[in-house]
């Protein structure tokens, strides 16, 4: 069986997400909505993300997809369970496979977890883990800053290190062993997180983690495609495409060809 999936963001940032399941799900269709005309989602409320991420469901519907991904760590926190009470399509946000795997890894129990303001103000991951276990302790830090950093391609420079330092000051003293990535920008700047972090500490890639989860969803559902036959990727904006496309690249690790532009607010 054929399966269409449908991946929405923000903007640029779910490429990171898109480029993991392209790779782990070769054969599948993927049509990617980066709602760049109304990004960014992180510093916005819960009620607003909630209707932004409704219109862009719609919109992936319109294009007949079977399986929705919210790559938006922000939407997935805010706009997820919304989105399941009004859509009978099944859905996958980023944060339960993030906080599994956490729960998972932790020796220590003491987890820090990084992201946009809105995703660490929602507790949904500190939710998601002391759900599974709650012997664990959960420490967040919002990092906004780092979400321009990785657009701006400021990967190896000095000042994007001293402002992760002071960000992740607080969780080294924590003395966590497992951090998770809680935004889709951030796998960009896992070298110097790793770094600043030192080796003890467990990095948790939840675009890496929403890729397995859909994988293995798809395999329970017995829709994984068989056939040697690759899968067509489509990508859509709601705002002009040049910056999605040259920004995007980078995000997605290979070449963007065909992007096209939609009226978001019509859905
Ligand atoms: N995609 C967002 C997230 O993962 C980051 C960018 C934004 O603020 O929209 O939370």
């Amino acid at each position: 069986m054929k399966i269409k999936i449908g991946i929405f963001d923000s903007g640029i940032g779910g490429l990171t997400v898109a480029a993991r399941i392209f790779e782990l799900l070769p054969q599948v269709d993927v049509v990617y909505f980066g709602d760049t005309a109304r990004y960014p989602y992180g510093p916005r409320s819960s009620k607003v993300v909630q209707k932004l991420s409704y219109q862009n469901t719609r919109f992936l519907l319109s294009k007949k997809v079977d399986f929705i991904v919210v790559a938006c760590n922000t939407a997935s926190a805010f706009a997820l369970d919304h989105l399941k009470r009004k859509f009978n399509t099944p859905m996958l946000g980023v944060i339960e496979p993030g906080a599994k795997t956490a729960v998972r890894y932790t020796k220590n129990k003491r987890v820090g977890v990084i992201g946009t303001v809105g995703t660490i103000a929602s507790k949904s991951y500190s939710k998601a883990i002391r759900k599974l276990d709650k012997n664990i302790r959960v420490f967040s830090r919002a990092c906004p800053l780092l979400v321009a950093l990785a657009e701006e391609g400021y990967i190896n420079k000095k000042a994007t290190t001293m402002i992760v330092q002071e960000y992740l000051k607080p969780l080294v003293r924590k003395r966590i062993d497992t951090l998770i990535l809680a935004c889709t920008h951030y796998p960009l700047l896992k070298g110097v997180i790793a770094r600043v972090m030192g080796s003890k500490v467990k990095l948790i890639d939840s675009a890496e983690e929403i890729a397995f989860e859909l994988k293995r969803c798809l395999r329970a559902k017995r829709v994984t495609a068989r056939s040697n036959e690759r899968g067509t990727h489509a990508f859509f904006v709601s705002d002009v495409p040049e910056k999605f496309v040259q920004v995007g690249e980078r995000f997605l690790g290979r070449k963007i060809r065909r992007v096209q532009r939609i009226e978001i607010d019509r859905y």
